[in-house]
């Protein structure tokens, strides 16, 4: 897998980098707390084992110094020291008298403030007459830097096991980590991409006995309820609009006879009705007819819309005239209110590729709303042209308007807002609905701008690929 894919565990705030962090900064910071005790400690062994042989030679050099600082033999006295340049560690050496005179001398006379310059003083003692006599004092110098080459060396070379060390640690806690957390966490995240950009509801293939074994078997128990929930869902859903189906048709049919029959009579197609009354309620019955029939003509889209199973028929529509029929088909109501009503139309629209009755259906459900919810005398105006190279559709009124809070829902089915205002306004609240899932399926979008007790605009936008379908 790329880290570009699963960018969620490969990334830089991944659980393991966090841990990766925190075991790098552990792991160093215990590995150089024991490096510096074993190299403190290793510098103390070998600072007391050079003041052991220094000490020593000073040792083996007191006895016969002594005999010739009692004999006053200067010669043989700077012969002893000679040897001492054998050992570079030597610096400087005294030989003294009782009084502090010196009697020989070896190497430079050094300023011996220096905390590396170690100080040996022994002193000369003589057997005489059965008697132990001080003659004098050796005082021997010594540098002990030269053991910082040894030191440096060893420093390197635990330096490099200490970083071996620190590999091999890091790597298996980093391949442990990522055994039991890494491998499980990424084979869950890679089944909720999964779900959720495809639907595809896999099992996590993982099972240990701790707290990411139960996270899995348990996410995996949820998706096998999900599965048989979506099933049963689908089942119930094709259950719901097969009958919304069934019953539309069973309704349509009598309905047209309804229609059809009180529509001849309001005509009176084979004679007189006799009583006005029965004019009246012929007409009545002619227009609660049609108006269930729109109503099961809507709950049958919708219910198609939801199923899926709304196809669109596209082909070559001019905006411009539909526009045009659509506000003849509304003439009537218009003037009934006496709305005035103007178009805003850019020239030479190009045409598109749509279903032209599911638009036409959105264009007279956005009208007739503006009609339904603005006061006789009030204003609509229809605007069509270009907004960000998309090409837009708005239907604006001088209505009661819809609160800022209730634009969202009046999207939804089945609702409608602000009873108080336009209680006796008939209506089913799918018009809105509809249209929005008919814009939808177009790869288009509906927006509503409104203000209370101001007016309405309705917008609807067709995207660019739409204008290069266009034939
Ligand atoms: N132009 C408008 N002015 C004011 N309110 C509107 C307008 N269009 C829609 N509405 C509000 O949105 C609700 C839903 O509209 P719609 O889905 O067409 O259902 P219906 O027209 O059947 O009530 C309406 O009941 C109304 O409250
Ligand atoms: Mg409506």
């Amino acid at each position: 897998m790329s880290s570009h894919e699963y960018g969620v565990t490969m990334g830089v705030s991944t659980l393991r980098s966090k841990l990766l962090a925190v075991q790098i900064i552990v792991v160093s910071l215990a590995l150089v707390l024991f490096f510096i005790f074993m190299e403190y400690n290793r510098y103390r062994v070998l600072e007391e084992e050079l003041s052991e042989r220094f000490e020593s030679i000073a040792d083996s050099l007191v006895a016969p110094i002594a005999n010739s600082v009692w004999n006053y033999d200067l010669q043989t006295l700077q012969i002893a020291l000679a040897p001492l340049s054998y050992n570079p560690g030597f610096v400087t050496a005294y030989i003294k008298d009782n009084d502090g005179d010196v009697l020989a001398s070896y190497g430079e006379q050094q300023n011996l403030t220096s905390p590396d310059h170690i100080s040996i003083l022994k002193t000369l003692e003589t057997l005489r007459f059965g008697k132990v006599k001080t003659v004098g004092t050796l005082q021997l110098i010594y540098n002990k830097s030269v053991n910082n080459e040894q030191m440096l060396k060893h420093l390197l070379i635990d330096g490099l096991i200490l970083l071996i060390i620190a590999g091999v640690l890091l790597w298996v806690t980093t391949f442990t980590v990522q055994r039991l957390i890494g491998v499980p966490l990424q084979r869950l995240i890679l089944s909720i991409q999964d779900a959720k950009s495809s639907n595809k509801r896999q099992q996590v293939d993982w099972s240990s006995k701790d707290e990411i074994g139960y996270l899995v078997q348990a996410y995996n128990d949820l998706q096998k309820k999900q599965i048989a929930y979506e099933n049963d869902l689908q089942k119930s859903n094709k259950a719901k609009s097969d009958f919304i189906a069934n019953m539309s048709h069973e309704l349509r049919t009598p309905l047209n006879a309804i229609i059809g029959f009180s529509q001849m009579m309001t005509h009176q197609t084979f004679g007189e009705l006799g009583d006005k009354h029965y004019e009246q309620y012929a007409i009545d019955i002619e227009k609660s007819g049609q108006h269930l029939l729109e109503l099961i003509n809507d709950i049958l889209d919708i219910s198609k819309i939801e199923a899926g199973r709304f196809k669109l028929r596209k082909s070559k529509v001019d905006l411009n005239g539909l526009i045009e029929s659509t506000i003849q088909m509304v003439k009537p109501e218009l003037g009934e209110k006496q709305i005035e009503i103007t178009t805003d139309i850019t020239a030479n629209l190009p045409q598109l590729m749509l279903d032209q009755t599911s638009i036409k259906q959105v264009l007279l459900n956005l009208l007739s709303n503006s009609i339904k919810f603005t006061p006789n005398h009030g204003e609509i105006k229809i605007k069509a042209g270009y907004s960000n190279h998309n090409l837009m559709i708005s239907v604006d009124d001088t209505g009661c308007g819809i609160a800022h809070e209730d634009l969202e829902r009046v999207l939804k089915p089945f609702e409608q807002v602000g009873d108080v205002y336009h209680k006796e306004r008939e209506g089913t609240g799918l018009g809105l609905s509809i249209s929005n899932k008919i814009m939808e399926l177009h790869g288009g979008t509906l927006e509503i701008e409104s203000s209370l007790g101001v007016g309405t605009t309705v917008s609807v936008y067709f995207p660019k690929n739409h204008l290069s379908q266009v034939a």
